[in-house]
């Protein structure tokens, strides 16, 4: 454990809830068995029992690297994708108070990484936008978010020349997908898995507002 870091809240969270966060070298060690994946942009991890994003921020510190490395060049470049990186990170959380600290620290990552300063407030307002999407406060055994609703996470993509498009699906459907696609991969897609929504192209400033 590196000194600093707080891995219980209280004996009453750990009790109520199991809530023991991971120190940061055991994630770092998970993430290496998975390292091809942490270092692919557009590969999309879910939590769903998120915390504050102990795993989620070092898959996004991982994912930036790999788009710096690729369209580090290019400011519209380098934006585009760090945000697309962002859309590629999901959780789910019981407490509202870890759902918000988890959606603040991915939040802090992404404009430290791109030095947002007062000018760059639409990509702010962007990725907290997206961060609300992704970061559910919900129960993941029972797929219901904190209104009793299922869940419902967008599907985001990438593509180019600054546009990204957006569907958004149930989440109960995905898991189903993901038993299908294992036991019965000759299954029609369209029976079981269809959006709950689909949007039209957007653009930043149209994800910001
Ligand atoms: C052991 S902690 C791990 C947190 C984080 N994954 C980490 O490694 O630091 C478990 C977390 O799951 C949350 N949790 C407990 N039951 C849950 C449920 N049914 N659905 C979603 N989250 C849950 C707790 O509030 C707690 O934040």
């Amino acid at each position: 454990m590196t000194s600093g870091e707080r891995l219980v809240k209280s004996r009453q969270r750990v009790s109520d809830h199991g809530e023991v966060f991971t120190p940061r070298w055991l994630v770092d060690d998970m993430l290496d068995l998975v390292k091809g994946e942490t270092e692919r942009i557009d590969s999309r991890f879910l939590e769903p029992a998120c915390g504050s994003g102990n795993f989620l921020v070092p898959v996004l510190e991982r994912k930036l690297a790999a788009v710096q490395a690729r369209h580090g060049r290019s400011d519209f470049e380098k934006r585009h994708y760090a945000l697309y990186a962002l859309m590629c990170i999901y959780g789910i959380e019981l407490l509202a108070d870890n759902a918000q600290e988890c959606r603040e620290n991915l939040a802090g990552t992404f404009a430290r990484y791109l030095k947002l300063g007062a000018d760059d407030q639409v990509w702010l307002r962007a990725a907290q936008a997206v961060l609300a999407a992704n970061i559910v406060q919900g129960d993941a055994l029972k797929l219901t978010d904190a209104r009793g609703e299922h869940i419902v996470f967008p599907e985001w993509g990438y593509l180019g020349r600054g546009k990204y498009q957006r569907r958004d699906f149930r989440f109960d459907s995905l898991a189903r997908k993901a038993a299908f696609d294992g036991l019965f991969a000759a299954f029609e897609e369209h029976d079981v898995f269809a959006p709950v929504k689909s949007y039209p192209a957007m653009t930043v400033q149209e994800i910001a507002a």
